[in-house]
């Protein structure tokens, strides 16, 4: 995965209307002033709190612009996924919106919308091996895998710690760019002893190597992946614990690669007697895990501004609507092209700035929290 990538500020959509807009999963909700916008956005599930962000992103900056959208959800399965595409082209949508629940899987999908003269967006996740994918709006994925290595590499002292890795689904191309990320910061860190991989056999062949390949990252994903989904990697976590022995446990280093999927290891590793003290990383500043990390239960989390990707992807939307073609600021090959892209730096978030990233820049609101 090429990143072609410089900094990229980006500015946010300042659109003043007010009005409504409207919907999901068929209810909608009118309110007086809202323009049909000829826009449909599909986000892969509403069991994960960081997709309902985004649903709630989405509709808090609609609203604002005074437009009414769609907003669906596939559940994590590609064959509604094509479904909704399908409801959205009939219902004459000119640009959609995408998370792909399966990036390869939803290809076909992309395929049918671009037939029917739709521009296609992808939004966090890229679809891959299309054509059909007019352009992407994503998070420095590289950047939040490297800031759960950095984090963890800078919590080690001395060597020998133990070090526990996971990773998300294999059918979602940014896992691999997490990995890849987080990759670059242990790696040399794995190779010089400070630590110990504990629980995946493949990353340990592979220690020596600097840069993995697409072939080899899976490996090692294939080995350690939650599939995004906590109970699996709760059940993957207690079974890493049920066959380590007491030197593997102690003080453990953890990288976990979301909110959701940390919270259901953490409270793996808590509950394990032999593991005095644990170190985990995440992304997506979930309120739950915002309440984790003060609570001292999750170490780190990467808060990726979600406020700013919508806003990136309506201002997309709307370019395609006027007949005009957005402005990227670099590029991702999806096995079938380089696809336009704009990219959004994250942050990393720990209890010491939790305060003043999280709430005081307005993002949540301090009585979502208790214990600040
Ligand atoms: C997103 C993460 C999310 C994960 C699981 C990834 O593609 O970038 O923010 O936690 O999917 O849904």
């Amino acid at each position: 995965m090429k990143l072609l990538f410089r900094i990229a500020l980006i500015a946010i959509v300042s659109m003043t209307m007010t009005g409504l807009f409207a919907s999901a999963n068929g209810e909608k909700t009118e309110a007086t002033g809202a323009q049909k916008l000829s826009v449909g956005i599909i986000l892969p599930t509403k069991d994960e709190p960081r997709w309902l962000q985004d649903e709630v992103r989405f509709r808090d900056a609609l609203e604002k612009a005074g437009y009414s959208v769609e907003i669906l959800f596939s559940q994590g399965d590609s064959a509604r996924e094509r479904a909704n595409v399908e409801a959205l082209i009939a219902k004459g949508v000119k640009v959609l919106i995408m998370t792909p629940h399966d990036g390869a899987a939803a290809a076909a999908a992309a395929d049918e919308a671009n037939r029917a003269g739709v521009k296609v967006i992808s939004y966090d996740r890229l679809i891959t091996n299309t054509e059909s994918v007019d352009f992407y709006v994503t998070f420095d994925s590289f950047a939040v895998g490297k800031a759960f290595g950095e984090y963890l590499v800078k919590q080690a002292k001395g060597t020998g710690n133990n070090l526990y890795l996971y990773a998300g689904a294999a059918s979602d191309n940014n896992a691999f760019i997490f990995f890849d990320g987080a990759w670059s910061a242990l790696q040399p860190k794995i190779a010089d002893g400070t630590f110990v991989i504990q629980n995946s056999s493949e990353a340990i062949a592979l220690m020596n190597k600097a840069k993995l390949s697409r072939a080899e990252l899976g490996k090692i994903i294939g080995q350690v992946t939650t599939n995004w989904d906590f109970n699996v990697a709760k059940n993957l976590a207690e079974a890493n614990l049920t066959v380590a022995n007491k030197d593997a446990k102690g003080e453990v280093f953890i990288a976990a690669p979301n909110d959701g999927t940390a919270r259901a290891i953490a409270d793996a590793f808590a509950a394990d007697g032999d593991v005095t003290k644990y170190y985990i990383t995440g992304q997506d500043a979930e309120k739950a895990s915002v309440q984790y990390i003060i609570d001292g239960k999750q170490s780190m989390t990467v808060l990726k501004d979600v406020r700013i990707l919508v806003a990136d992807a309506i201002k997309a939307a709307v370019m395609y609507l006027e007949g005009k073609t957005p402005t990227a600021t670099g590029s991702y090959a999806n096995g079938a092209k380089e696809v336009p892209a704009i990219q959004t730096e994250v942050i990393t978030v720990t209890q010491d700035n939790v305060k003043s990233v999280i709430v005081d820049s307005g993002y949540y609101s301090a009585s979502d929290f208790t214990g600040l």
